[in-house]
């Protein structure tokens, strides 16, 4: 599976494909020519900017929109906004198109210069935007990034990576339901599709975080593939969370195993596993209670996590916190739980 074919299986009928802010839209080019000789597939080929705009920066984009509008099952769509599946849905509707099998976006960016966070704030629209109107089993979200942008362990430099500087692909995906099932080196795919203008020069050259020809350098990237998780899919790296927790408990009828029991009995999940730890515990002079505080490292590879994430991130804190207290009640008189979020 690459770029080139997005791993679609050649037996399959009616497969469909949108690609997002596809620049100069050589990519989609490049991919139809590589598709739809031997694949049953509909692409839905689309950019942000109007045809206008199209056409006043990109100088080969008149060419590649004739050559697209030529084929057969291509549809070529402008001011579609890849975080807000609005207007996307009312073409689906009008044809008919229950979801996408496949949503690529190559080297998403905002143009002109932009923070980290606006960028992370991107990934995640377009994740949420994306499980909406992807099919749920075997539907895929490809997206490809510059190198070190991602900020997976693929990274060939990743020991070195300041890990805040990335865009902390996974991590966002997962905050849209969505785990990374594949993840490669772009370079052999650009080539290939570069080559497939070999005749007319149409062929897929990435283009730049600014607007108009200049070219994008994507040596080095990475494609990141995602799915929407289930028991029989796993992420390529675990994804782990951290929580500290700053607590008071009674010694003699506290104990991590007790604890532990309660989390497990939250999660119902056997896919995610979490360890607990101390970081600190004070005794108080005169006091029989310890204050705690400990830190909960949960990691997955089958589960994005949701269940606790999104809208509330404390919520499963808080849920611990009336667990625990509920249980206390039931068993332990004395027993005594004050859970403060201090992070996570
Ligand atoms: C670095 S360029 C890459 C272009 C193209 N995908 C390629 O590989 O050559 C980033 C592209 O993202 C588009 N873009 C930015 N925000 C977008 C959004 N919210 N929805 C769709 N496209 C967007 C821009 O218009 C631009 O074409």
């Amino acid at each position: 599976a690459d770029l080139t074919n997005l791993g679609l299986l050649k037996n399959h009928c009616n497969q469909n494909i949108l690609i997002v802010g596809d620049g100069d839209l050589s990519y989609s080019l490049s991919l139809c020519r590589c598709l739809l000789n031997d694949y049953n597939v509909r692409v839905y080929c689309t950019t942000l900017d109007s045809r206008g705009k199209l056409l006043e920066n990109y100088s080969r984009c008149a060419q590649i929109v004739e050559c697209l509008e030529s084929l057969r099952n291509v549809c070529v769509l402008h001011g579609i906004d890849g975080t807000n599946n609005g207007l996307i849905k009312e073409y689906m509707k009008k044809d008919k198109v229950q979801y996408f099998d496949r949503i690529v976006w190559n080297f998403p960016h905002l143009c002109g210069k932009s923070r980290i966070h606006k960028h992370r704030k991107l990934l995640l629209d377009f994740f949420k935007s994306s499980v909406e109107i992807i099919e749920p089993s075997e539907g895929q979200v490809w997206v490809a990034l510059t190198k070190g942008q991602g900020g997976t362990p693929r990274e060939p430099e990743y020991e070195n990576l300041v890990k805040g500087n990335t865009w902390q692909i996974q991590y966002k995906a997962a905050q849209a339901g969505l785990i990374m099932t594949d993840v490669f080196n772009t370079d052999d795919s650009i080539l290939k599709l570069h080559a497939t203008g070999f005749r007319d020069g149409l062929g897929y050259s990435p283009r730049g975080f600014h607007n108009g020809d200049h070219t994008l350098n994507s040596k080095g990237g990475l494609c990141h593939v995602f799915s929407l998780p289930d028991m029989m899919k796993h992420s390529v790296y675990r994804l782990v969370w951290k929580y500290d927790l700053a607590y008071m408990v009674n010694p003699e009828t506290f104990s991590f195993s007790f604890m532990g029991d309660v989390i497990s009995i939250l999660l119902q999940d056997p896919g995610i596993e979490f360890t607990i730890s101390d970081v600190d515990v004070y005794q108080r002079p005169g006091v029989a209670t310890l204050d705690k505080t400990s830190t909960i490292i949960f990691s997955s590879s089958t589960n994005a996590h949701l269940k606790y994430k999104g809208r509330d991130n404390n919520r499963f804190l808080i849920e611990l916190k009336t667990a625990l207290d509920n249980l206390a009640l039931m068993s332990m008189e004395d027993y005594n739980f004050n859970c403060n979020i201090t992070g996570q």
